[in-house]
This record gives structure tokens, sequence and C-alpha cells, in this order.
């Protein structure tokens, strides 16, 4: 398979969960890989899974400067970029009531503050045509309870894609598009505070049509098809992909 032969990919996010399986997928593809992520342990595991080809790049998203030193680096690898899959994210499901200051900057400083300075620093790496595919999430579509900050991180992600495309589109040949997974077995829950962690994940469940929580692998597809040619027509889509959860 090589619907993304000759590509270079930048995938934030790439050492674990959806990141990770879209870096396979994508390789399997024939793209170039850059990934990034933050814990030694899962830049590590990465390696090996990924293999010798692939850069994994340890870059916090908390640290702007960091973020345009990343679009250096790939600059410096690949001279320009053809696919970014901005993915680095992470959730704080819990009751509204109990969301302070310091979680609620946490969760916009990473899922929504790095990603629009990282985007910003990538413009001029971008090759002419290229594609950004922005992992947001049907929490933006919907409305669950104990997703509310994490929700409002996710429509400026799914805003962000749209506008983006009114910037880049026609200036530099960028075309934004984005996924939006429901909920994806992944890493990601593992977050969730141990006194809420059953509570989140049964009402989780309960709410799928499908019965059942998504695979990475469903969401990689999804991401290849948007990254790759086949989607050249395609712009300012967001890709629900959640089992039936926000269309019932
Ligand atoms: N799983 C779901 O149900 C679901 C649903 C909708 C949307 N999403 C979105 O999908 C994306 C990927 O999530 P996932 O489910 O694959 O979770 P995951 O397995 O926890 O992966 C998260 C990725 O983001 C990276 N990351 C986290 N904090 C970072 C930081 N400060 N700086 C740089 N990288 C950081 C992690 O790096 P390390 O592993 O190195 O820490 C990891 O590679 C997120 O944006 C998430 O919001 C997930």
């Amino acid at each position: 398979m090589s619907r993304l032969a000759n590509k270079r990919a930048l995938i934030t996010g790439g050492t674990s969960g959806i990141g990770l399986e879209t870096a396979k997928q994508f390789l399997a593809e024939g793209a170039q890989v850059i990934v990034t992520g933050v814990t030694p342990a899962h830049i590590e595991k990465a390696r090996i899974e990924l293999g010798n080809d692939v850069a994994v790049l340890q870059v916090d998203a908390v640290d702007l400067a960091a973020q345009q030193e990343l679009a250096r680096t790939v600059q410096d690898r690949f001279g320009s970029l053809d696919i970014a899959f901005l993915n680095a994210g992470v959730s704080d499901w819990r009751p509204f009531e109990t969301h302070d200051e310091a979680s609620f900057d946490r969760l916009f400083t990473i899922n929504v503050k790095s990603v629009f300075f990282l985007m910003q620093s990538l413009v001029p790496v971008l090759a002419n045509p290229s594609s950004v595919v922005l992992n947001s999430s049907a929490s933006a579509h919907s409305a669950a309870a104990t997703a509310n900050a994490y929700a409002a991180t996710k429509g400026a992600v799914s805003a962000l894609m749209r506008s983006w495309n009114a910037d880049l589109l026609g200036s530099h040949g960028v075309r934004v598009n984005a996924v939006s997974p429901g909920p994806i077995a992944t890493p990601l829950y593992d977050s969730i505070p141990a006194e809420y962690h059953q509570v989140v994940m049964d009402g989780i469940r309960a709410d799928i049509p499908l019965g059942r929580l998504g695979e990475a692998e469903e969401i990689a597809k999804a991401v290849v098809y948007l990254a790759s040619d086949e989607s050249r027509f395609t712009v300012g889509a967001d890709l629900v992909i959640d089992g039936g959860l926000t269309v019932f």
C-alpha cells in the first residue's frame, strides 16, 4: 500500500494511542514520519515499535518555544512537510464543580494554545499543497456530563480547523480537516481521577449505540484518508467517528 508514498508527515502525540497507531498506518502507506511525545517511557516504547527510520522527539506541548523548535527540526529533516496530524492532547473529565484554574489552564494550554502556536510555526514549513488534520472530539459536538472544559477545548480545535482554511487554503494550499472521535480505547482514560473513573467509564459505554468503545485503528484509517490525496477535494470536514454517539 502506498497511498502516502513520498509524503513527509509530522504526528504530535505519536507515542501512544491514536497517534501511535496513525504513525504505524502512515509508515505502512509509505510516508516518512516524525512523531512527538513527552513521557520518556512512551518515547522509548514508540522508538522500538516504530523503528529506526522514525524520529521520536520529546516535545512538551506546554512549552511554546519547543513548538517553534519543532518546526525548525521538521524543516531541517524534511525540508518541507506534506502532512501534519496535530493530535497531542489530554483529557480531564470531571464534575464541572471540581475544576479549578490550574486544571482549566492545563487543558487549554495543551489542547488549544500549543496547537495554535505549533500551526503558526509550521506555516512556512508546510508544502503547497499539504494536508493538516486536527484531532478534535465527539465531545465538541455533544453534551456529556463531566466533559465540560475538555469539550470546550475540542470545540476550539474544531473552530480553528474551519477558520485556518480561510487563512491558509488560498494563500498556502493547506487543506485543514479534523477527526472527532467518540470514546476510543486508549490510555487517555487512565488520567481520569480514580474516584471518578468508574462513573465516567460506565456513563461513556452506556451512551454508545454500538455498545463498545472504538479502536485507535478506526480513527487512524480516517486520518490516512484525510492526509492522502484521495481527500484532495475535502476541506473543512470534521469527521465524527463515534459508534453513533452523537447521531442519536
Ligand atoms: N481516546 C479517546 O476516546 C479520544 C476521543 C476523542 C478525542 N481524542 C483525542 O485524541 C488525541 C490522542 O489521544 P489518545 O486517546 O490517543 O490518548 P493517549 O494514548 O493518552 O495519547 C496522547 C498523546 O498525546 C501526547 N501528549 C500528552 N500530553 C502532552 C504534552 N504535554 N506534550 C506533548 N505531547 C503530549 C502523549 O505523549 P506521551 O505518551 O509521551 O505522554 C501521547 O502521545 C487527543 O487529542 C485526544 O483528546 C481521544
